[in-house]
C-alpha cells in the first residue's frame, strides 16, 4: 500500500464539505495512525484565517502556501493526510502526489449544494453557490481524476461506510 516510498498512508482530495476530514479522522483511527489537514497547517503557519488569506493576499498566494504546506507534509507525514478543495489547480502541487496513495472522494453537485449550499463563511461560494458549484466541478473533476489513484463516492454512505469503502480500494 502506500507506505511505499515514505510518504502519507493515504491522501484525501476532493470538493469542499465532501467529508474530507470526517473521513480522514474515520480513516486514521481505522490504520492506528494520525489525521493532518493542509488548511489546518496554513493557518498555523499563516497566523490567519484561510478566509482572511484569500481577503488580505489572494488566490494565487493562498495556492502557493497551500503548495508549500502539501510540500510539507507530503515528505513528515506517514499517516493520513486531507488537502483542501481547490489544491489541484496547483501544477506545482498535483506533481508532489505523484505515485502516492491519492484516493478522489466525490459527491455530485445538487449533494454539493446541499451540503455546502447555504454555508456562508466559504469564499468561492458566496455567490450563486449551484452555478458556481457547476463551473468548480467542471474545471477540477479532470484534475482530481488526474491525481487520484482511486475515486470513492460519498452520496448515501455515512462517513464510516465511505473510510471503509477508501480501505478497500487502497
Ligand atoms: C477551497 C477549499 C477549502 C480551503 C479554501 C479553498 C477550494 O478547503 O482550502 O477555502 O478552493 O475549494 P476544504 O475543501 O477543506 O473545505
Amino acid at each position: 500500500s502506500g507506505e511505499i516510498g515514505g510518504g502519507p498512508a493515504v491522501v484525501l482530495v476532493g470538493p469542499m464539505g465532501v467529508g474530507k476530514t470526517t473521513v480522514g479522522q474515520v480513516l486514521a483511527e481505522r490504520l492506528g495512525t494520525t489525521f493532518r489537514d493542509t488548511d489546518t497547517d496554513i493557518v498555523a503557519t499563516a497566523g490567519k484565517e484561510i478566509s482572511e488569506i484569500f481577503i488580505d493576499e489572494g488566490e494565487p498566494h493562498f495556492r502557493e502556501l497551500e503548495r508549500q504546506a502539501v510540500r510539507a507534509a507530503v515528505a513528515g507525514h506517514r499517516g493520513v493526510l486531507a488537502l483542501g478543495g481547490g489544491a489541484v489547480l496547483d501544477e506545482g502541487t498535483r506533481a508532489l502526489l505523484a505515485g502516492l496513495p491519492v484516493v478522489f472522494l466525490e459527491m455530485g453537485v445538487a449533494e454539493a449544494v446541499k451540503r455546502t449550499g447555504l454555508d456562508a463563511p466559504r469564499p468561492l461560494l458566496a455567490v450563486n453557490p449551484r452555478q458556481r458549484w457547476r463551473e468548480l466541478m467542471e474545471q477540477r473533476r479532470p484534475l482530481y481524476t488526474e491525481v487520484a489513484r482511486a475515486v470513492v463516492s460519498t452520496e448515501d454512505r455515512t462517513p464510516e461506510a465511505v473510510a471503509e469503502a477508501v480501505l478497500d480500494v487502497l
